[in-house]
């Protein structure tokens, strides 16, 4: 029997604090004008004390989490999208997976900038295609504001923090992800980077001075890039899914800049009104960006049972995505009994006393082995008997 992954759970997550065009207009020489005309940004969300791509990760998958109806231990895999994780290693969504208690899940993250989302959409759909998984979680997450230069006012008026989620789930009733495309040029890879911090060049006073670990663009190579890629990657996926342009309901694009979306849409030949945008409130999230939009634009009343949806995305590396989806959920969801939401609650409960259990017991057998590790260790430091007799 055919199966398919459906999107039965979504949610979202943006920090409290709120940064204005006039905020930026007093750290650089900029103006709330420039930003609104050249990208269409006027406020974006910016992480406060103690919140990281993991905690707004987390947030984001426990409303997704809710709205299907799911429990953590019922996840078989985690992918977290994200090119600001909150270590090097490990990987941001072995966090989550803690956070969550999802005891049953594989976890690991996927770097494909601003693409990351639908390229782990692509990658969960094919493991449930695939009769691999039955239940993934796919989120797009990022801190994206630490790696701002905020001296630098062709980066820094662009960019926001947040996370998005959806939850996956195999069906075998037609629908849900029906094609995907994926797509890089690492060609211009330095379009769009951060010169330090990996091994081309390590972390080091010299780097840090010299401000490499804040990220780079060239504005206009990558701005002409997205405008031929989006309605290509768009295309190419109608295409793949069996369905023309015109089937589909509604697009959810990347959220970078205004006018790329516009663009995309007269390259399409289709209405504004059928590209959703809201970088207006968020600006560019990155990875986060399409969840995020996905999530609005179900909240909105946009997208309805049935509907066809193109999500379609570009960024770092340089690499594009896009998938058709159909929709199978209603909106408003079901009200859930205030005993699941109770239990829900319980459960995060039990998963961070868990993890606080895990951890102290590993450091408390550190501390009951380390004397016979010390006998062991001075055991080694003796000349071998047979070398002794030597
Ligand atoms: N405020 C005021 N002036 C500015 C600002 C600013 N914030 N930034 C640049 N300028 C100036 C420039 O210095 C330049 O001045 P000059 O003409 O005296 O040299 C002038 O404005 C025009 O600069 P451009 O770079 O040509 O401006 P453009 O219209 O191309 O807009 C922008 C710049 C918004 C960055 C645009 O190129 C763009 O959106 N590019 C795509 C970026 C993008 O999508 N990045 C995300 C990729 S996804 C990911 O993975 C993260």
């Amino acid at each position: 029997m055919k199966r398919y992954a459906h999107i039965i759970g979504w949610g979202k997550y943006a920090p409290e604090n709120l940064l204005t065009n006039n905020d930026l207009s007093r750290m650089v020489d900029t103006s709330d004008e420039w930003i609104r005309t050249r990208t269409g940004i006027r406020t974006r969300h910016i992480v406060g004390e103690g919140e990281t791509t993991a905690t707004m990760s987390v947030r984001a998958a426990q409303v997704a989490l809710e709205v299907a109806n799911v429990t953590p231990d019922q996840l078989d895999l985690i992918i977290v999208a994200t090119a600001s994780p909150d270590y090097p290693t490990p990987a941001t969504a072995c966090l989550v997976q803690d956070a969550l208690g999802a005891t049953r899940a594989g976890a690991f993250d996927l770097a494909a900038g601003c693409s990351g989302f639908v390229y782990g959409l692509s990658v969960a759909s094919g493991l449930i295609e695939a009769g691999m998984y039955d239940t993934i979680l796919v989120i797009g997450a990022e801190t994206i504001s630490h790696a701002i230069d905020w001296s630098d006012r062709g980066t820094c008026v662009l960019f926001g923090d947040g996370a998005g989620a959806v939850v996956l789930q195999a069906s075998e009733s037609p629908g849900g992800v029906l094609a995907s495309v994926l797509g890089a040029d690492g060609s211009g890879a330095e379009l769009l980077y951060v010169p330090a911090g990996g091994c081309r060049r390590p972390t080091s006073a010299d780097t840090v001075a010299q401000g490499l670990h804040f990220l780079r663009m060239e504005g206009r190579p990558v701005f002409r890039f997205a405008v031929n890629i989006m309605p290509r990657a768009s295309r190419l996926v109608c295409e793949r899914a069996g369905l023309s342009l015109d089937d589909i309901e509604l697009f959810i694009p990347h959220q970078a800049n205004e006018r790329i979306i516009q663009a995309s849409a007269r390259a399409l030949k289709i209405p504004a009104e059928r590209m959703f945008t809201n970088l207006e409130r968020y600006g560019n999230t990155s990875a986060a960006s399409i969840p995020i939009a996905l999530c609005e634009a179900v909240e909105a009343g946009l997208i309805r049972r049935g509907d066809h949806l193109v999500l379609v995305g570009f960024g770092a590396g340089l690499t594009w995505a896009a998938a058709a989806v159909q929709w199978s959920m209603p909106w408003p969801v079901p009200t859930r009994p205030w005993w699941r939401t109770t239990l829900r609650w319980l459960y995060y409960r039990w998963a961070s006393l868990r993890s606080w259990t895990l951890r102290t017991l590993r450091r408390l057998d550190t501390q009951i082995r380390k004397p016979f590790n010390h006998d062991v260790e001075n055991e080694d430091q003796q000349p071998h008997k047979e070398d002794s007799t030597k």
